[in-house]
């Protein structure tokens, strides 16, 4: 059997739909045609799947078939050949490399790090209220505690000083690769246009940070943490060079910091639309952490949080979309899948779909209790993808989250500014558009009711 052709406009056919709002249009896709639909965008056929079943097959079972997309290509651009981005023998010998630094001995030795960069934002956040409720934009605020922490955990470099001009240039880069494979229209990156100029800048100023690191790091040695392996790394007799260390590690600084920060700024968004949940964290917060540093055992303790984390991932999934390309003809519950063809899986479409989930738009920590995930098929639920090139840092993410909520919510309530627009930006992550502008209140001391 073929895919489903969903018919689309002359020409262009669904690129503009999708264009308008990538994820609920693949939602829309799966509710309407089923698990196995055709769009195509101007001559270009792309595959949707909706079945776990199918998924499985193409992320674990026969990953061997299927590479990342040819829509990748823009992030190559800026990422180059790091974990994210490449294949084969190169991908298989870094990742080897890096995942020591990501067993769960070696995140528990995160957690002092993690925490005093967050007890160091609750800081700042109190020197710039000075007593009054603070208006702030916790996503920015979210970025800048995430990348910080990247920075000191893998790199043992405090990029705090940097925040401001690296995210610029990461947002200009990363929206120059997501224009470069939707806009048809898009230029070589050589061709001298004012958004390209524009691009190399942004890309000169990611390499001069990371730049810097890598030489300092070759100069000074020592540190076992990710830069450190990464430099003292040999394969056969040979260092890998500069510019492959460059790749890795500006792709671990962006893969490690602005998905957890979304993840952070939807939670905190989703807390304030349901104070009841809010309430339920910060009690859990005040009894598990008490007034003291988190400790790793902590984090373990901290279950409901865990749960808001994983409800927030389910209904703003900051990788929205995972494509492959086919190498050889497959077939996947019979719909025949031509050699090259893309394949993509939606984890927000596949969160969302009646069939999987109950009231699929509410939001619902208890959905994640060991019983209800228990009922789901494994394959439904896909935050940090899955098979051999899942999330490496899932652990990091998911520690990290719980540790940053945990800290905040046992002091403070963080409530919306009526009437801020809260929409999603679906580029190569999905951001709140408009950030999530809140005001910061101290939260009252306990009480008996809020323990409960
Ligand atoms: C909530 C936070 C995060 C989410 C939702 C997330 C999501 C994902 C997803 C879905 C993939 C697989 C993409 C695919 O199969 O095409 C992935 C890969 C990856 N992630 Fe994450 N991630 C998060 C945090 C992190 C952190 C904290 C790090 C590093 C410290 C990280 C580093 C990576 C790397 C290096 C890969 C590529 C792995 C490979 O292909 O071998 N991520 N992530």
């Amino acid at each position: 059997m073929e895919f489903v052709r969903v018919p689309g406009r002359p020409l262009v056919g669904h690129l503009f739909d999708a264009w308008e709002d990538g994820p609920r249009f693949m939602l829309r896709g799966l509710l309407e045609h089923g698990d196995h639909v055709c769009f195509r965008f101007a001559h270009y056929d792309y595959r949707l799947i909706g079945d776990p079943e199918d998924v499985r097959h193409v992320l674990v079972r026969h990953h061997e078939n299927y590479v990342k997309s040819r829509n990748y290509a823009g992030l190559r651009l800026t990422l180059g050949e790091g974990l994210v981005t490449s294949e084969g023998a190169h991908w298989k010998r870094q990742r080897k490399l890096a995942q020591p630094v990501f067993t769960p001995r070696r995140l528990t030795g995160f957690v002092d790090t993690m925490a005093a960069c967050t007890d160091a934002l609750l800081e700042d956040w109190e020197r710039r209220g000075r007593g009054a409720p603070l208006a702030l934009d916790v996503h920015r605020e979210m970025m800048r505690l995430t990348f910080r922490i990247v920075g000191l955990t893998l790199m043992g470099v405090d990029l705090e000083g940097e925040a401001q001009t690296f995210a610029g240039a990461l947002e200009e880069a990363l929206h120059f690769a997501n224009d470069y494979v939707e806009n048809p229209l898009s230029l070589p990156p050589w061709v001298p246009t004012a958004r390209n100029r524009r691009f190399r800048a942004a890309m000169a100023t990611l390499d001069g940070t990371v730049g810097r690191l890598v030489r300092a790091r070759r100069e000074e040695g020592g540190e076992e943490d990710l830069l450190g392996m990464l430099v003292a790394a040999t394969d056969g007799g040979e260092r890998m060079t500069d510019a492959q260390l460059r790749d890795e590690v500006l792709t671990m600084v962006v893969a490690g910091h602005e998905t957890t920060a979304n993840a952070l700024s939807w939670t905190w968004a989703l807390l304030s639309q349901h104070p009841a949940v809010a309430r339920r964290v910060e009690a859990e917060a005040r009894s598990v952490l008490g007034d003291g540093p988190p400790t790793a055992a902590d984090l373990d303790r901290l279950e409901y949080t865990e749960r808001v984390i994983r409800e927030a991932l389910r209904l703003h999934p900051p990788v929205w979309i995972i494509e492959r390309d086919a190498l050889a003809e497959d077939s996947l519950g019979g719909y025949r899948v031509p050699a090259g063809a893309t394949v993509a899986i939606s984890p927000y479409a596949l969160h969302r779909h009646p069939r999987w989930w109950a009231n699929p738009e509410g939001f619902d920590p208890d959905r994640f209790l060991p019983e209800r995930v228990a009922e789901r098929p494994r394959y439904v639920y896909l935050p940090f993808g899955a098979g051999p090139r899942v999330c490496i840092g899932a652990g990091f993410a998911l520690m990290e989250a719980k540790l940053i909520l945990a800290m905040i919510a046992r002091r403070h309530r963080l409530e919306l500014e009526p009437g801020h627009p809260l929409e999603a930006d679906p580029g190569i992550t999905l951001r709140p558009r408009h950030g999530v502008r809140v005001r910061v209140r101290p939260a009252p001391p306990a009480t008996r009711d809020a323990a409960a």
